[in-house]
């Protein structure tokens, strides 16, 4: 079965509002062929903004992260009614630098996910092993545990608002990519955990995209791979003529 791709950016903590609007402005302009869906993900601050140079086009805005629960007394934190009212339709959840700088477990994870489906959000779920993980040979099963934990409770149904990033957080921001085969391997592996979760029908169409130093270069490649369904772009996202040679990438 064919699925379609998902090139998204994650702008992380860069961009201010103005500079946020004329990276939208650029996103909005690029011309992805068919089968081929834009997203990018601002910082929270500049959602509003970016809204009004999105609305009406092809881009699916998503938020970087948000809080476990809707309402209170969190200092801090967003709530996915705030996001709703804003516009987003799509929030990345797991991002490894959630998980490894701010020290969110799959619990809190899960919980977000469970939230989100329930306002109606996509979610982008990041799993992803550390190097010394991959040296200890647990990718699997640091990538299943990452899977099973932030899906526990989600039922078939919400599996088709699900969308996986696997991020090797050893190839984020590092300048190191997997390789197309290396990627490829960890993702029909996920796409089996999904499998033997779910379903293999509800396996197939779950959308795995790949994360860490996906650039223009190297975009063709890994999207060439059986399993792989896109990217999920940091640095080279920031830059609306790099983000389109992704975008532009040529099976
Ligand atoms: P880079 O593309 O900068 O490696 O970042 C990947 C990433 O973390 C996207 O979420």
């Amino acid at each position: 079965m064919s699925r379609n791709y998902l090139i998204a950016g994650n702008w992380k903590m860069n961009k201010t509002p103005k500079e946020a609007v004329a990276l939208a402005e650029g996103v909005r302009k690029i011309k992805a062929g068919a089968g081929i869906r834009k997203m990018i993900a601002p910082s929270f601050v500049c959602i509003p903004a970016v809204v009004e140079v999105l609305k009406g086009s092809d881009v699916t805005l998503a938020a970087q992260n948000m809080a476990s629960v809707e309402e209170g007394a969190h200092t801090g934190e967003t709530s996915v009614l705030m996001l709703k009212e804003l516009g987003v339709e799509s929030v990345i959840l797991g991002h490894s630098e959630r998980r490894h700088v701010y020290g969110e477990s799959d619990e809190l994870i899960n919980a977000k996910v469970k939230l989100a489906l329930s306002h109606g959000l996509e979610v982008v779920l990041c799993v992803g092993e550390t190097l010394e993980e991959r040296e200890d040979g647990k990718v699997d099963e640091v990538c299943f545990r990452q899977i099973e934990g932030g899906l526990s409770g989600v039922s078939a149904d919400g599996m088709k608002h699900i969308v996986i990033a696997y991020e090797p957080v050893w190839a984020i921001g590092t300048g190191k990519t997997a390789t197309p085969l290396d990627a490829q391997t960890v993702h029909k592996a996920c796409r089996g955990k999904i499998a033997e979760l779910y379903s293999p029908s509800i396996a197939n169409s779950v959308i795995i995209q790949y994360g860490g130093s996906v650039k223009p270069g190297n975009a063709a490649e890994l999207m060439a791979q059986e399993d792989i369904d896109g990217a999920l772009v940091g640095g080279a996202s920031l830059d609306a003529d790099s983000f389109a040679g992704i975008v532009a990438f040529d099976v």
